[in-house]
């Protein structure tokens, strides 16, 4: 029943299964077949055909329409459910148009006895080659799905590793920001406690300075007075110098100390800070000295700003000499100006500093820097690193008392090894200029100073500055009438003519400005020279002073006194002032 294995099968051809119950047909096609070297196999049923398919893979069946157990067109339906590629030719006798139509769909070629061997092997060979052409077709088409599924399985892995590492930049970038927010707020509470101990140091150096001027005034008004007295022993007139000396030193610091309680009364005037750098440029370049280089750094056009004047220079004198300090071995002191604008988000970071526009000075060394811990205190006073007696610790202090009291803010950079940057930002002026609150009169001689008698009423609360001013002005001719309190001072007011009221500018119960103006009811004109070792800030709500109203500065000198008695009664009741006689003592 088989046919023999074709002599020379041409390697390219598949196998082709011939299913006909009839044997001589069948060996007639394999002949044929096999003379176009195509290998053949032949069955005498289906069921023989289909029970070898699977195993031998043919690459086409030709199939008679009638075989003893079925159909070729249900062998043909069959055949292609085992391989959906499998070619058949169905081979029939009778050409009819069922057939062709049931076989519509599941046979490749539909051939009718007797086929002419030509059309045989053109028909098998075209077969085969559609067989060939879906096996490889489905082949491409599985390794297409394949790498398909490779590949979205390569997508879905760099997806998720995608995915992961996003997650994971996520939680680093929270975790960073939360850090990030933590130090920030370390940052701001370190610097709301800072500001806060600097508030607290100030009131306490503020109140203790204040009582001190007062026992300085009296110290060096009673110096002065043994002074007088023992004109001629020198020994002893050495004595009184050095007591004035110290007491004069102790009275710069109380200063100094008052500046930084911000309760000096240092008035404001609108000021050029490019002018006053030019102006003083000559004594910083004296006191740094030749090992270091000084560079100014001007701005044009620079708002003007609201400080005072002298206080101004006190800070670019600190600030150089503070960087002359650190730079030993020479180095580079810049001096420079420029306008900045604070926003919300510095004054977040800067609690006490508010937003606007502000002239900043900035004082640069190259110098030895300090360490984060020097820095967070370098506004106390009494903080230094400097060997006993080289510095006070009081320098930066008062640089933080006068920038704080214009209503300005300071910033420091620096590092060890770095350098340090001081900035000191003043607010910019918006209003004119005005002249310094504190009057100053011209120098005169102390004869020049004598009163006529003239009566001054002198109310002070503490008993022993009472004292020495009442003397001091009394041994210059002037008729004085002492006063511990207010209450006393209004009762005296209303039985003497008063030519000028020498008052404290604050204290308890009836302030200096409140007594005045009561005393000025009964004695209209009445000139008034206030004393005082406070700010004005510390004057009652309600109390204002005018710009220009005289204030004179405890402690006082006995010169002072007397210009500003004599400047005061010069205002009289609008009367030109009584030019004072020479007369002796
Ligand atoms: N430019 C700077 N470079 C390095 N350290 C500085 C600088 N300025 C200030 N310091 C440090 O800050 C401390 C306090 O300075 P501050 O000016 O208040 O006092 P002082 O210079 O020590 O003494 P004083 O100024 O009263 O003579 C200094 O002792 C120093 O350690
Ligand atoms: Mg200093």
């Amino acid at each position: 029943m088989n046919v023999p294995a074709p002599p020379a099968s041409s390697p390219g051809l598949s196998l082709v299964y011939i299913v006909d119950d009839d044997a001589d047909m069948r060996q007639t096609v394999a002949d044929i077949l096999a003379l176009a070297g195509i290998p053949v196999e032949g069955f005498g049923s289906g069921a023989a055909a289909l029970s070898r398919c699977a195993a031998g893979q043919p690459g086409l069946a030709v199939v008679d329409q009638r075989l003893p157990d079925t159909t070729g067109i249900a062998l043909s339906a069959k055949l292609k459910s085992a391989d959906p590629d499998l070619g058949v030719a169905l081979l029939t006798g009778y050409a009819s148009a069922d057939n062709a139509i049931a076989a519509v769909g599941l046979v490749d070629e539909y051939l009718t006895k007797p086929v002419p061997p030509d059309e045989l092997v053109h028909s098998v060979k075209a077969g085969l080659e559609r067989t060939r052409l879906r096996r490889e077709n489905r082949r491409l088409v599985a390794r297409l799905r394949e790498l398909n599924a490779s590949l979205e399985q390569d997508v879905a892995d760099s997806t998720q590793e995608v995915e992961r590492l996003h997650q994971q930049a996520v939680a680093d970038q929270m975790a960073r920001e939360r850090l990030q927010a933590q130090a920030e707020r370390e940052r701001l509470e370190n610097r709301l406690h800072q500001a806060e101990r600097l508030e607290s140091l100030g009131r306490l150096a503020g109140g203790v300075a204040h009582d001190f001027n007062n026992l300085l005034a009296v110290i060096l008004n009673c110096a002065s007075f043994v002074a007088e007295a023992t004109a001629g022993d020198q020994s002893v007139q050495a004595d009184v110098q050095q007591l004035r000396t110290a007491a004069e030193r102790a009275a710069r610091l109380t200063r100094q100390l008052l500046i930084f309680g911000r309760q000096d009364s240092a008035g404001a005037e609108t000021l050029d800070l490019g002018a006053i750098l030019a102006d003083v440029q000559s004594l910083l370049a004296r006191s740094i000295g030749e090992d270091i280089e000084l560079i100014i750094r001007p701005a044009d056009a620079l708002p003007l700003v609201r400080a005072n004047r002298g206080q101004v220079e006190q800070v670019l004198v600190n600030l150089a000499v503070n960087a002359r300090d650190a730079m030993p071995g020479g180095g580079t002191l810049t001096i420079s100006l420029d306008t900045h604008v604070l926003d919300e988000d510095y004054q977040r970071l800067h609690p006490g500093s508010h937003p606007g526009r502000y002239v900043a000075l900035a004082v640069s060394d190259t110098g030895e820097g300090m360490s984060p811990e020097v820095v967070a205190r370098v506004f106390e006073p009494f903080f230094t690193t400097k060997p006993l007696g080289k510095g006070t610790g009081l320098g930066l202090a008062t640089v933080h008392g006068i920038v704080t009291e214009a209503g300005g803010t300071l910033a420091i950079e620096s590092e060890p090894g770095s350098g340090t940057t001081v900035r000191a930002y003043f607010p910019t002026a918006d209003t004119p200029a005005s002249p310094a609150a504190i009057t100053t009169t011209t120098p005169a001689t102390s004869s020049s100073l004598r009163g006529q008698g003239e009566t001054i009423m002198i109310v002070e609360d503490e008993p022993a500055v009472l004292q020495t001013t009442a003397r001091m002005l009394t041994r210059n001719d002037y008729t004085v009438l002492p006063a511990a309190t207010g209450a006393q001072a209004l009762s005296m007011a209303s039985g003497h003519q008063l030519d000028l009221l020498v008052t404290d500018l604050v204290m308890p119960k009836i302030s200096g400005p409140d007594l005045a103006r009561r005393i000025q009811e009964i004695q209209p004109g009445l000139p008034v020279l206030f004393t005082s070792g406070y700010s004005h800030d510390a004057l009652k709500p309600g109390d204002t002073l005018a710009e220009k109203t005289p204030v004179l500065q405890k402690p006082f000198t006995e010169q002072a006194l007397l210009e500003n008695a004599r400047a005061a009664l010069a205002q009289r009741g609008g009367r030109p002032a009584t030019r004072p006689q020479n007369s002796p003592h």
